[in-house]
């Protein structure tokens, strides 16, 4: 009988995959020793894989190039980075290596900005969108950039205010792109998103507010949906009718030539995860082209601010099984060594399941497993996969190190986390470990902040004022 972790593996799944491999029993992450990483870090520890993010950056500008010459569009593609996702400098210093473009969000984003113009990583040339509700301070920044000359710089209005506190603080001229607020999906708990202008209002905005003023020029559409983009009548239909508002401002506003079409590109998150990302692009491309054609008006140049995409599968969290709890005679607890409230934060707020895997042991026997994290919260637990309603690792022993691995944890994990602040229960972020290649293609790590210490929770707390 085949009872071997690697036998459910095997069986379930089609693997090996490109990323993972077994060498020796244990587990390799694109060629990544994990094994040899807990023996020089020890665990827990998260890591950075910064040649994945150049790698998927560099994937979607081929897709994205492959279909522009196919359906000979007119327009050009530029990839924004949505720095939300990390706003780590490792990760923007990687991500801009692809001839990429930022979108930000809050006023302290423009800082991060200014820092990588003065470091020569971005230049006057780089796209500045800038999203989210807009208070002074980001106001003031935006207006700081594009006055000392970053003209590619493109607040998207977000509410209506926003047009004249930007106005009272931009000297010359300038451009503007609006947010469509979409209508969400029909189960979700509202309507119509809160974030940008309703379909209906926004022809008449331009009208009212742009079409004569002199000091604003409209030149983008932006379209964002929370779902994602996947291949459903949802996200067809609403892409439909936010080329119907496209097309319609296109006719009576000759400066907009750019569409947004915002984030949303989902990552693997099980080793069953199929999505085909080249046909979805395709048909995006597709449908603007056809949709630009028989309105008669050009196809606008396309924008995509891809959070998740870019650095989600970069990232990894690895864990030590501390112990075992057997409460009853089906629940076995398998106790790690840490706390996914606190590094995992979305597996607990949105439920979200990441990709699993033991990471040693592989050729010994399974069990069925709920994972507790060390809080005392009893929210702190994860106790299933994405495709599978249940966990299995390899056997608890006492006297083997059992260590599993949460992989393409890479995007919005340590924001939400409130990284390097207080934790819940006050248990440590872990170490943190950057991961690269050298100019010869071999592995090379170093760390990039330590687990965190006591000392510094009591700062926060006030202990040592
Ligand atoms: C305006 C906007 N653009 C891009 C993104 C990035 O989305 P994702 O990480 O799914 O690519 C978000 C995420 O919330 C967003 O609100």
């Amino acid at each position: 009988m085949k009872t071997k972790y690697f036998d459910l593996i095997d069986q379930t799944y089609d693997f090996p995959q490109e990323e993972f491999q077994l060498k020796d029993n244990n587990l390799e992450f694109h060629g990544i020793d994990l094994k040899g990483l807990i023996a020089e870090y020890g665990a827990p520890l998260k890591f950075t894989y910064l040649p994945k993010i150049s790698d998927n950056i560099q994937r979607a500008q081929k897709w994205f190039a492959k279909s522009i010459k196919k359906h000979g569009y007119k327009g050009k593609y530029h990839y924004c980075y949505c720095t939300k996702s990390s706003h780590f400098q490792h990760v923007l210093n990687e991500a801009l290596k692809n001839n990429i473009h930022i979108e930000t969000s809050s006023a302290f984003d423009i800082d991060i900005v200014n820092h990588l113009k003065s470091k020569g990583k971005i230049s006057k040339d780089t796209f500045v969108l800038c999203n989210g509700f807009k208070r002074d301070k980001y106001i003031n920044n935006i207006a700081d950039l594009i006055n000392n000359g970053h003209e590619n710089c493109i607040p998207i209005i977000d509410n209506y205010e926003e047009l004249n506190l930007l106005q009272s603080n931009i000297n010359g001229t300038f451009n503007v792109g609006i947010r469509i607020a979409s209508e969400e999906e029909p189960k979700f708990e509202f309507y119509t998103s809160r974030l940008g202008i309703g379909y209906k209002n926004i022809v008449p905005f331009y009208n009212q507010s742009i079409k004569e003023n002199e000091q604003v020029n409209l030149k983008m559409l932006h379209f964002f949906i929370n779902t994602g983009i996947r291949d459903t009548a949802y996200y067809w239909n609403e892409l439909l009718k936010c080329l119907k508002v496209y097309i319609n401002l296109k006719r009576v506003c000759p400066t907009l030539d750019s569409l947004n079409i915002g984030g949303g590109f989902p990552i693997k998150n099980s080793l069953a995860f199929e999505y085909d990302y080249a046909y979805m692009i395709d048909e995006i491309i597709n449908q603007i082209n056809q949709a630009c054609q028989e309105a008669k008006v050009d196809v606008p140049h396309i924008f995509t601010e891809f959070g998740s995409f870019t650095v989600g599968e970069s990232g990894g969290a690895i864990y030590e099984v501390l112990y075992q709890k057997q409460q009853n005679d089906r629940e076995k607890w398998n106790m790690i060594n840490s706390s996914f409230i606190t590094t995992l934060p979305d597996s607990w707020a949105i439920n979200k399941r990441f990709i699993l895997l033991a990471i040693n042991r592989w050729n010994e026997e399974y069990e069925r497993v709920l994972l507790g994290g060390l809080t005392c919260d009893s929210d702190d637990y994860y106790n299933s996969e994405q495709h599978m309603n249940a966990i299995y690792l390899p056997k608890y022993k006492k006297d083997k190190p059992l260590y599993i691995g949460f992989f393409n944890t890479g995007a919005y994990q340590e924001s939400i986390g409130g990284y390097g602040g207080l934790q819940h229960c006050l248990i440590p972020a872990p170490k943190h470990i950057l991961i690269d290649r050298d100019e010869n293609g071999e592995l090379t790590t170093k760390v990039f902040a330590e687990q965190q210490t006591s000392a510094k929770f009591m700062d926060i707390l006030g202990y040592t004022k």
